[in-house]
């Protein structure tokens, strides 16, 4: 039986799953990102666990297809890895360097639009020709199909909907190096800056002031359980995503827009805040949207790598 893996690099985890061809998930594991100064580090980690993997379950080299791997920054065609905004890591060929490192074939694309077309292809996706994928983690990454295929730019850097300005005054920087992205204010890392600097201006009572480590899911929680400040909290993120999808609706007016990443896991709440703000602020014509929860979650990512990996191979 011929089977692949995709891989989903994040700032956070690693996510590696084993696939057969036909897209069925044989056996997923996922392992903490090693965070060093020496960020290309990441990369042997990667090799030598999946390396790890052939030999406990006994596959045989040539049974593997290869490895599609996606990565939270703009990767070009030819594997060209441009910048990775919350990792550090500067210039150089994922491609290249994954095939020398572990002898089999490798394809590469950003995770958000390779999460796109995992969705897609099993998850909340089926059915849509024009949809966006927006996922929130660690960053906010975004996914563009247009007419079933993903948009991805002159640089791989199309789709790049985390890092859309949506508030000029801000005084911050985002990971990129720009200030008001989107990112700052509706990933994991924004919702707990958001947070953070809330209860800094502000006097309302909130469990939130008792917390050490505040997490985004946190957050959430507080929110369901009525606490008025991380209300605020969630429906600020929600609203400066529902002005995101609105400015992207008004250029390419898809069919969906699907949300995924970690953060998705707080569940309808968000899509019903996202869905109420974008529609003030998207003209009628655009109205009536769909907005879903992404079903494979976390692994829409994996999924993707391995739809990659199978579509290069024809
Ligand atoms: C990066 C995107 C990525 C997203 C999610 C952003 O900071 O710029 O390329 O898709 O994070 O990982
Ligand atoms: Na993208
Ligand atoms: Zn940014």
């Amino acid at each position: 039986e011929q089977l692949c893996f995709g891989v989903d690099i994040g700032g956070t985890a690693v996510k590696v799953g084993l696939f057969t061809t036909e897209g069925r998930l044989v056996e997923k594991w996922d392992f903490a990102t090693r965070k060093t100064k020496e960020g290309k580090e990441i990369l042997k980690d990667v090799a030598d666990f999946i390396k790890e993997k052939i030999q406990i379950l006994k596959l045989d080299m040539g049974s593997i297809l290869g490895i599609g791997i996606g990565l939270p920054g703009p990767v070009k065609d030819n594997g060209e890895v441009l910048e990775l905004p919350n990792m550090g890591l500067g210039h150089f060929n994922i491609e290249k360097e994954m095939q020398e490192l572990i002898g089999l074939k490798v394809k590469a694309a950003n995770d958000a639009n390779i999460a796109a077309l995992g969705e897609q292809w099993q998850g909340s996706g089926k059915g849509y020709h024009n949809m966006v994928l927006i996922t929130l983690g660690t960053g906010v990454g975004g996914g563009v199909i247009l007419k079933d295929a993903i948009l991805a730019g002159s640089n791989g850097a199309g789709g790049e909907i985390g890092h859309m300005l949506v508030n000029y005054k801000e005084k911050d920087r985002c990971g990129c190096g720009k200030r008001g992205c989107l990112e700052q204010y509706a990933s994991a890392t924004g919702i707990v800056r958001m947070a953070k600097r809330s209860l800094s201006s502000n006097n309302k009572a909130s469990a939130l002031q008792n917390i050490d480590n505040i997490s985004a899911k946190i957050v959430f929680d507080l929110a369901k359980e009525g606490d008025a400040l991380a209300q605020d909290i969630v429906s600020e993120a929600c609203r400066y995503l529902g002005i995101a999808c609105a400015n992207i609706a008004q250029v390419i007016d898809p069919e969906a827009f699907i949300i995924g990443g970690g953060v998705s896991k707080a569940g309808e709440v968000l899509t019903d805040q996202i869905k109420e703000y974008y529609e003030i602020n998207v003209m009628d014509a655009l109205k009536n949207k769909d907005f879903k929860l992404a079903v494979l979650g976390n692994d829409a990512g994996i999924y993707g790598g391995a739809r990659l990996i199978l579509a290069s191979n024809g």
